[in-house]
């Protein structure tokens, strides 16, 4: 078996076929029934792309996505923790992965995963409210949203607005049907991507059929400050 690196921590497993696999964290633990492989001493596991919208994006070509090892991320929509879990194996051990969830019943089984992995941080909160967030979360590098809201621009403008630090990017992960069924699914990314337009630098947008129907990621960078000066130090 031999591995292709597709970003930090995270690679395309050759053998029978190719897959998508992170490099495990929590050395003989899973998350979600994924398998794993031994390579050269570590362990991966499998990245499913059916089961997480960043893993479908890789899978339909998404490259150069700026979410790196020792990154802090803030990531909306964690539900119980399927690809926060692989958002933690590419932090790594000195990256931070700030875990909201509005579900207590979903936010349970995070917890649960967060006492497992320690650079996750699980907030049982509403991503609608980031002013009610616990004291303490710093600016991050990265901010991720899976929410399936129809207000889910207005929650990730105002997330970016209070936590992400200028020039850091952001992926939303947008579910059209939670938008509005009676348009179709083209339609209302576009009318998603003019929205973000309008305040941030949209990278790129994903259909992300057929891993995941009716869904697509948009990659967005938040503006540096027109003064040039940089916050990445915050
Ligand atoms: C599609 S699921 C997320 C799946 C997850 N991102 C993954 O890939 O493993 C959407 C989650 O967003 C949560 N959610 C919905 N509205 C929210 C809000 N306002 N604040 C925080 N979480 C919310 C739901 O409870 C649900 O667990």
């Amino acid at each position: 078996m031999e591995l292709q690196r597709a970003m930090d921590n995270v690679f395309w497993l050759q053998g029978k076929g190719r897959q998508l696999v992170s490099l495990n964290l929590v050395r003989g633990q899973t998350v979600y029934g994924e398998r794993t492989f031994n390579v050269s001493g570590k362990e991966y596991r499998e990245w499913i792309p059916s089961r997480s919208k960043l893993a479908a994006a890789l899978y339909k070509g998404l490259k150069d996505l700026d979410l790196k090892t020792g990154y802090k991320v803030l990531y909306l929509g964690a539900s119980s923790g399927t690809t926060v879990s692989h958002v933690s194996d590419i932090a790594g051990e000195n990256g931070q992965v700030y875990a909201v969830e509005v579900s207590e019943e979903m936010g349970a089984n995070l917890i649960l995963l967060a006492e497992k992995r320690r650079n996750i941080f699980p907030i049982i909160g509403d991503a609608r409210k980031p002013e009610d967030y616990p004291k303490g979360i710093p600016k991050c590098d990265f901010l991720y949203q899976d929410v399936a809201q129809r207000d889910q621009v207005e929650i990730f403008l105002k997330n970016i607005e209070m936590f992400l630090k200028n020039g850091g990017s952001a992926a939303l992960a947008i579910k059209t049907r939670s938008v509005d069924v009676s348009k179709p699914s083209r339609k209302v990314v576009e009318d998603t991507v003019r929205a973000l337009r309008a305040r941030l630098d949209v990278k790129t947008s994903i259909d992300l059929y057929p891993y995941q129907k009716d869904h697509a990621l948009i990659i967005v960078r938040k503006n540096v400050q027109p003064t040039g000066k940089s916050d990445k130090n915050k």
